[in-house]
């Protein structure tokens, strides 16, 4: 019986290929340059699984090309490149890389917490520019982080993480989330449960945790900002759309909040190009999760779960149970 085709949209590393290979005919893109959707289309006409990446758009125009698909694995926890709906009426299963980058992401997070609320990067380009005259008292202030009040927007696995990484530095913790999570859960994360007005009004530094969609497109715009303290600062590493970035940008550049530590933007990889000109950010291509261990356990998941997907077992991190009928 000839095994099941499944496309790797972009390289993965050799063991993830191996694995699936033991299972399927695998065409891989080794080569690493990201599928035009009509190319995606192409590559996924005669297959019956794909592993995608965020930028692999799958909705019904491209399902319309794809009698076989079965099902598609995106290596990452976010999935708003999925149109699920649309899978789910073609009985498409999708899956993401819950769990695996918890620690990564909440890690990065406070790179950027650290790093913009100190001025790292703006000192670096400064010092590598040859300015560097000698010792200051005054030269590059920042803001205190230990003892600075936390607003955590969005408080799933990484949310939680980052609170939990705030407890060194003596910080209140304010979050908000549509659920409220168990006290036990508030407890151990230290964190007290917010509006999203009081949130923005009373943190010193706000972070972003929550997924794309249309219910979070935005949710901090202008209105939001200006409800933020003139002296906050904020960390982004969710997903670009949450943010409004030209209002961001606005508010960086008049004063309306002191400081953003950015990993992600509307549009990327072609952001907003003032962010650059802007030396109140620390700017990130998106690599919260990028670290070997973190990445190389996100694209084994999503293997696992199109080897289950497509060998008529359940896959572990299932996004759209509604298919399987
Ligand atoms: C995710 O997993 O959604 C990340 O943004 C990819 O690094």
């Amino acid at each position: 019986m000839s095994r099941p085709k499944v496309q790797v949209t972009r390289e993965v590393f050799d063991e993830v290929l191996d694995y699936l290979g033991q299972h399927f005919e695998v065409t891989a893109n080794q080569d690493d340059r990201p599928f035009t959707p009509e190319e995606l289309a192409q590559a996924l006409t005669d297959k019956h699984g794909a592993l995608t990446v965020l930028t692999d758009r799958i909705d019904a125009a491209l399902l319309s090309h794809c009698p076989q698909l079965k099902a598609v694995c995106n290596i990452a926890v976010g999935y708003n490149n999925f149109d699920l709906k649309a899978m789910s009426a073609r009985a498409v299963l999708g899956t993401n890389t819950p769990g695996v980058l918890d620690a990564a992401t909440a890690d990065f997070t406070w790179a950027l917490i650290l790093a913009t609320a100190r001025r790292l990067t703006e000192a670096e380009a400064w010092l590598r520019a040859g300015e560097w005259q000698g010792w200051k008292l005054k030269q590059f202030l920042g803001m205190d982080v230990q003892g600075a009040t936390l607003g955590i927007i969005g408080m799933g696995r990484i949310g939680q993480a980052v609170a939990k990484r705030a407890r060194g530095f003596d910080m209140p913790v304010l979050y908000y989330n549509r659920t409220r999570l168990a006290p036990a859960l508030e407890r151990e994360c230290n964190a007290r449960h917010a509006s999203l007005d009081e949130l923005l009004a009373q943190s010193d530094i706000v972070t972003l945790h929550t997924p794309y969609s249309a219910d979070s497109h935005h949710l901090l715009g202008a209105a939001q900002l200006a409800k933020m303290k003139p002296s906050a600062i904020l960390i982004h590493a969710a997903r670009g759309g949450v943010v409004d970035d030209a209002a961001l940008i606005a508010a960086l550049q008049n004063g309306t909040i002191a400081a953003a530590g950015l990993d992600v933007f509307e549009s990327e990889p072609k952001f907003n190009p003032e962010f650059l000109k802007l030396r109140n950010v620390v700017l990130a291509p998106h690599i919260a999760s990028a670290t070997t261990n973190t990445r190389r356990n996100m694209a084994m998941l999503a293997a696992k779960n199109l080897v289950a997907a497509l060998t008529g077992e359940r896959p572990p991190n299932l996004l759209n149970p509604d298919a399987l009928k």
